[in-house]
Order: C-alpha cells, then sequence, then structure tokens
C-alpha cells in the first residue's frame, strides 16, 4: 500500500483563518493563481457544457470561495448560456464587489449565501438548480459526510459537476513545489494535504446516490484534477 492508496484528511489552513488575515488573503490570491494554472475555469466550464442538455437558467456553486473562479467559468459559458442566475454558497462572505460587478457585465445575477453546506442543502427549502457545481470543494468531506452531501446535492440538481484535486503521486509532487511560484505557507500546506485527500478512479461515483437512474462520468484532467459529473437520466 503506497502513502496515496487511500484518502487522508488533514484539516486545511485556510479553513481555520479568519477571512481578513493576512496569511488567509495572501492563500486565496494564490488559490486564485493555482485554480488558472491547473485550467479548472476551462476544465469545470467544459463539464458544465457537456453534462447540460440545454443552457441551464439557475446554477448554484457549493465552497465558492471568492467567487472569481465561477466568474472565469462564467465568462466562457456566457455568450451561450446568457442570463443565469448563479448562487454562490460559502462558510465565509468572501466576494468583492469588483467581482459581483463583473457577473452583472456578463448579464448573468449572482447570489451569495453565506452558510454550511449541510444547513444549506438540507434546509427545509425547496430551491432547486439546473446546475450545482465544486471546485476544490469535496475533497473536505469523507465518508457518511460526502455521501450526505451528495446525495443532498442529488435531490436538487439533475447536473452535478466537480473538479477536485487528483490524489496521484505527480499531483504531490506538483504541490510539494508551488514555493516556486511563491506561494505562502498557507497555501503549501493546504495544497499538499488537499491532494492527500483528492480522488482518484471512481470514488465520487461511488459515493454518489444510487436511488435514481443517473449518467456518471469521472476521469482524471491534466495532471492535476479529477473530474465528476452526473446528469440525471431522462426516462
Ligand atoms: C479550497 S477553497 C475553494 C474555493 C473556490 N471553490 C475556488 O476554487 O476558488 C474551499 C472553500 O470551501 C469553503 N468551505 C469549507 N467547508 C465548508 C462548509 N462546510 N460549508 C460551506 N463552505 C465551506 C471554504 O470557506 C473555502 O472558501
Amino acid at each position: 500500500m503506497t502513502r496515496l492508496s487511500i484518502r487522508r484528511l488533514t484539516p486545511e489552513l485556510l479553513d481555520a483563518l479568519p477571512a481578513m488575515d493576512r496569511r488567509a488573503i495572501g492563500s486565496r490570491r494564490d488559490l486564485v493563481r493555482l485554480n488558472r494554472i491547473m485550467r479548472h475555469d476551462a476544465i469545470m466550464a467544459g463539464v458544465l457544457r457537456a453534462g447540460a442538455n440545454t443552457p441551464p437558467r439557475t446554477m448554484l456553486e457549493l465552497g465558492a470561495g471568492d467567487g472569481t473562479l465561477m466568474l472565469r467559468v462564467a465568462r466562457r459559458l456566457a455568450p451561450t448560456w446568457p442570463r443565469v442566475a448563479v448562487t454562490l454558497l460559502d462558510r465565509q462572505d468572501l466576494m468583492t464587489d469588483a467581482t459581483r460587478a463583473a457577473f452583472a457585465d456578463l448579464g448573468w445575477r449572482v447570489k451569495t449565501i453565506q452558510a454550511d453546506v449541510f444547513d444549506m442543502l438540507t434546509a427545509a427549502s425547496s430551491d432547486v438548480y439546473d446546475a450545482i457545481a465544486a471546485n476544490l470543494f469535496l475533497h473536505h468531506f469523507e465518508g457518511a459526510a460526502l455521501r450526505s452531501l451528495l446525495a443532498a446535492a442529488a435531490r436538487r440538481t439533475p447536473l452535478f459537476a466537480a473538479a477536485e484535486p487528483r490524489r496521484a503521486a505527480l499531483a504531490l509532487a506538483g504541490s510539494r513545489m508551488i514555493w516556486a511560484l511563491s506561494c505562502n505557507d498557507v497555501s503549501r500546506h493546504d495544497a499538499r494535504v488537499s491532494v492527500e485527500a483528492g480522488f482518484k478512479d471512481r470514488e465520487l461515483s461511488e459515493a454518489w446516490p444510487t436511488d435514481e437512474a443517473w449518467s456518471l462520468e469521472e476521469q482524471r484532467v491534466g495532471p492535476f484534477t479529477h473530474v465528476f459529473s452526473a446528469r440525471r437520466e431522462v426516462t
């Protein structure tokens, strides 16, 4: 058994830091750069486009952070997916006025919800979304928590898309090199533990609920990314 055979969850430093902490601000800036380097905006836009039969009118992102990843996804999709109402959920309230304005410039309506993902998804609300996305988020959870998160998401959407760290030696090596990009200590720690908590093979498909007919796809994309999508089959 190698070090990466099984998932290992270690708390991420960024999750424990106050939003305005200097190291947290630096780490979120690093995250924006790392998402760009890994091309997660293009990857997420591609997975959503491939999974949607028609352009969504409503979308939800889980663990959306400062919203800049979804903004870059929106820039790619807006020419063919106009006037999407996108809801960004995160435990922290991180979106700037500039990001909000940039969504508006694209013609997308953006709403933020500051809440824990479980509280939001299991609330007695009947809100449903044409698509739900998660970027670098699902790896925070394992076991029963991961399965119940995915089951709650499945009840609220016919299309779920995730881009997560790939649990592989090359990705781990990459996470150890980000000092060369001047990433701070928080980012260096969190990048490594994210890979160790990341996914491979069919791990997300196996955690997805089985009570309805879903078309599931799961694969590596590039050296660092593990992609999962679930589309409810139309009967
Ligand atoms: C690694 S960051 C990714 C942010 C964003 N998706 C991106 O790619 O830039 C993970 C985010 O998940 C949020 N988060 C972690 N646990 C959460 C929970 N239980 N409920 C809601 N948000 C959570 C954190 O606040 C953080 O913004």
